[in-house]
C-alpha cells in the first residue's frame, strides 16, 4: 500500500485529494491544524490517518514528522491568502504572515520530509496560476507563490539525481473556504473534487506541471505574452475602482 502525506487536508482541495487517494487504495496521512475537521475526514475512509500541526512552527513540523518513515508522495498543499488593501499604507505584518505560511513554512516541511520520500517517489508543490500575471492586491500571495514556484523548479533539478520526482500544481480558481472570502468574480471556478481529479490524474501520468482549468490557463498565458503591460495595468485599475 502506497503512502501519501497531504498538508492542508482539513478543507478545500487538500480534503478532496485526501479522499480521492484514500478511495484509490492509498494510505493517506492527512495534515492540518483543525483536529476536529481532520477527525471528521478520517471517519469517511479507514485509509486516512491524521496529523495535526501548525506548519508555521518549525519545532511542531519537525516533531510531527519524526515518527514518519517511507512516504511515497508528499503533497505540500497547505496555504493561505490575504490581500493588501492599500499599497500606500503597506501592511508588512500581513505580508510576513502570508510569506511565512506559503513559503517559509515550506522550508520547514522540506527539512522534515524530503529525506523520508522513497526512491522513485514524488514531491508535489501546490503553487497557483497567479504566478502568470500580477493581480491587484495580490502582492503577498503572488510573491509567496512565485517563490514557491522557483523553489519547486530548483528542487526538481537537485532531487532528480536522487530519484525523487517533483511536480508543480498551478490551479485556477477552485471553490474552497479560501476563495469563498473573495469579493470579486472568479472566472472558470471549479469544484474541489473536480480539481482533485485533475491533480490526481496529472500525478498518475508523472507530469512535472499540472495546470487547470485549461481555458483559463491559456488565457492567462496569452495575456502575459501578447497584451501590452500598460493595458493589463489599466484593466486592473478599472476593475479595482
Ligand atoms: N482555491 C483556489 O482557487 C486556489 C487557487 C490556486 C492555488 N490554491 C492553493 O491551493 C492550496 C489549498 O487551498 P484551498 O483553496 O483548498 O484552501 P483552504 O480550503 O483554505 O485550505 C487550506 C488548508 O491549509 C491548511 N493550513 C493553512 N494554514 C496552515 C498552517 N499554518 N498550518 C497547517 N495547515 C494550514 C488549512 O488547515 P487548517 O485550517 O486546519 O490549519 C487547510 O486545510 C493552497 O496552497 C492555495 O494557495 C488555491
Amino acid at each position: 500500500m502506497k503512502t501519501v502525506l497531504i498538508t492542508g487536508a482539513s478543507s478545500g482541495l487538500g480534503k478532496s485529494l485526501a479522499l480521492l487517494y484514500a478511495e484509490q487504495g492509498w494510505r493517506v496521512i492527512a495534515c492540518g491544524r483543525s483536529e476536529q475537521r481532520l477527525a471528521q475526514l478520517a471517519q469517511l475512509n479507514t485509509n486516512i490517518e491524521t496529523l495535526s500541526f501548525d506548519i508555521t512552527s518549525k519545532a511542531d513540523v519537525l516533531k510531527a514528522a519524526e515518527p514518519l518513515t517511507k512516504i511515497d508522495m508528499v503533497v505540500l498543499n497547505a496555504g493561505d491568502c490575504e490581500y493588501i488593501d492599500d499599497a500606500v499604507q503597506f501592511d508588512s505584518d500581513l505580508f510576513s504572515r502570508v510569506i511565512h505560511t506559503n513559503l517559509i513554512a515550506t522550508g520547514y516541511l522540506l527539512e522534515a520530509l524530503v529525506s523520508k520520500i522513497t526512491k522513485g517517489g514524488r514531491l508535489v508543490f501546490v503553487s497557483s496560476s497567479v504566478v502568470y500575471l500580477p493581480f491587484t492586491r495580490a502582492q503577498a500571495y503572488g510573491a509567496s507563490k512565485a517563490g514557491l514556484d522557483y523553489l519547486a523548479a530548483t528542487m526538481r533539478l537537485d532531487l532528480q539525481p536522487q530519484g525523487i520526482h517533483v511536480s508543480t500544481v498551478r490551479p485556477g480558481f477552485v471553490k474552497t473556504p479560501l476563495t469563498d472570502k473573495n469579493d470579486f468574480s472568479m472566472p472558470f471556478l471549479v469544484e474541489p473534487d473536480a480539481a482533485a481529479k485533475r491533480v490526481f490524474s496529472g500525478l498518475e501520468k508523472g507530469k512535472a506541471t499540472i495546470e487547470f482549468p485549461r481555458r483559463f490557463i491559456i488565457i492567462l498565458k496569452l495575456v502575459n505574452i501578447l497584451l501590452p503591460k500598460k493595458w493589463w495595468n489599466a484593466l486592473n485599475n478599472r476593475n479595482a475602482s
